[in-house]
């Protein structure tokens, strides 16, 4: 349920925003007064998110093109002089064996979720003021085994340490950093395993939802409550804070 106005014209940036997590949360910041503007990179499904929420703005830019990050950071400073939320929750999906990971495979993971999101925060710094924050999408499999999660998981742990270092830093320039780790989520991206046909997926979801002790997915909504929550002044004394949302999966599962 909305708690009214915890975002009252804040200025949102939601990366990765038209879709699953991220989409549950550019709805909820604008539901409590944001001016909510998120990316992704297909079109299609920005233009469906931004009939969800009137009055966002969105934009295609793949978070691993460096340059086209700078680009949209610089529309985002002329339209609205600076960002109090960033969001950071680009991500791709994606299982690999150790056996059959490749080289670019890896490459494409890392320069999506590590490398894409390091630089997408440390660009978006010098738009944010004192009393701004940075959220970013980790994983529980950035800190628990799960077979085929090599890369996937490298990269999440990789980030989940980025986050650390970004909140450090930043405590002098009173911007607060903190993850939300979510366990497994009904959204979208369960469907995007490449190879994976629906029989390989639903059996995917029975193994996932019996390594939860709730014994279910999560929805988009209850991350993106976390997230809400962390981005928000009830969060003023937690920076560097690691929350998961995960059913208990990584503490007792
Ligand atoms: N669902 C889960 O079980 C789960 C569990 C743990 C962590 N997570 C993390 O949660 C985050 C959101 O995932 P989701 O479950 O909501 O999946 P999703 O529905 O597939 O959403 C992924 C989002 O990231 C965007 N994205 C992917 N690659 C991008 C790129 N190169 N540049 C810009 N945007 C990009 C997608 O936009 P396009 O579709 O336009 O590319 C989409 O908005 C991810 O970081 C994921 O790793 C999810």
């Amino acid at each position: 349920m909305a708690r009214a106005d915890r975002f009252t014209a804040k200025r949102v940036v939601v990366l990765g925003g038209n879709s699953g997590i991220g989409l549950a949360c550019a709805q909820g910041f604008a539901a409590e007064g944001a001016r909510v503007c998120l990316t992704g990179r297909n079109p299609e499904t920005i233009a469906a998110a931004l009939a969800t929420i009137p009055g966002a703005r969105g934009e295609s830019v793949d978070i691993a093109d460096l340059a086209a990050m700078d680009a949209f950071y610089a529309g985002v400073a002329q339209e609205e002089g600076g960002i109090d939320v960033l969001l950071v929750n680009a991500g791709m999906g994606g299982f690999a064996l150790i056996d059959t990971l490749t080289p670019d495979y890896w490459d494409e993971v890392h320069a999506i979720n590590l490398r894409g999101c390091v630089f997408a925060m440390q660009k978006a710094l010098a738009l944010m003021g004192e009393g701004a924050a940075i959220v970013v999408t980790g994983s529980i499999g950035g800190h628990a085994f799960v077979p085929g999660n090599l890369a996937y998981g490298a990269a999440k742990a990789g980030l989940a340490l980025a986050m650390r270092q970004f909140a450090g830093e930043c405590v002098r320039r009173a911007i607060r950093v903190n993850m939300v780790s979510p366990g497994p989520i009904e959204t979208p991206l369960l469907y995007r395993n490449p190879g994976m046909d629906e029989r390989a997926v639903a059996g995917l979801r029975e193994q996932m939802i019996a390594a939860v002790p709730m014994r279910r997915m999560g929805t988009a909504r209850e991350v993106a409550d976390a997230v809400l929550f962390l981005a928000s002044h009830e969060a003023s004394f937690i920076t560097a804070a690691n929350l998961m949302v995960d059913g208990g999966a990584l503490e007792i599962g």
